[in-house]
């Protein structure tokens, strides 16, 4: 990091903002460490592009819930707002779970919204706030994305035998977004 100071004609000192190094990285995105787990380094590698995918999968998700939350209305608004802001903090932890796997593969997790963005699956939703069941069919796309993508994923890793990637998709990934999908899906099934 770096910043320099200077002073004004009038004596006032003005600190610049600090500019990061240009050479701080120390690994790059597509790149892969090899850390002693006794996998083999294409395994890991296939392992790391699937986990970065259903990571940015997530964490768009998860931006949707908050986006849903925060413009929710209607007769349902309050139980409605409380359940997308469970999911939202549900997908958080989630994310958290994919990201730190990638780097325990050897590999850089994606983090940041722009690189999040050119990496989805899930369709753009627009700016303008939308009703109930719009909100709730737009989650369930997403779902219904992220379920397909990491069913091939978990049977990927049956196979390949990263056995701890495919706890984590079975257990959590799979296992939460099903029961999410529940939760929405009973608000828009006719009750009579
Ligand atoms: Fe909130």
């Amino acid at each position: 990091m770096s910043s320099t100071a200077f002073t004004r004609s009038d004596g006032l000192i003005i600190k610049e903002p600090i500019v990061p190094s240009v050479r701080g990285a120390t690994q790059s995105f597509n790149s892969h460490r090899r850390n002693p787990l006794a996998l083999d380094a294409g395994v890991s590698v296939d392992s790391i592009s699937n986990l970065n995918q259903l990571l940015a999968d997530t964490l768009t998700i998860r931006d949707l819930y908050k986006k849903h939350h925060w413009q929710a209305s209607g007769e349902t608004f309050y139980m409605i707002h409380l359940l997308f802001d469970k999911h939202a903090e549900e997908q958080s932890a989630l994310a958290d779970l994919l990201a730190e796997r990638v780097q325990t593969l050897g590999g850089v997790s994606v983090a940041m919204a722009a690189d999040v963005a050119e990496a989805t699956l899930i369709p753009r939703a627009p700016k303008d706030r939308e009703n109930t069941r719009t909100q709730i069919e737009r989650l369930l796309q997403a779902h219904e994305i992220i379920l397909m993508e990491s069913r091939a994923m978990a049977r990927a890793t049956a196979i390949s035998g990263d056995l701890g990637t495919n706890d984590i998709l079975v257990s959590d990934v799979i296992r939460g977004h099903e029961l999410q999908v529940w939760f929405l899906v009973e608000h828009i099934q006719p009750n009579d």
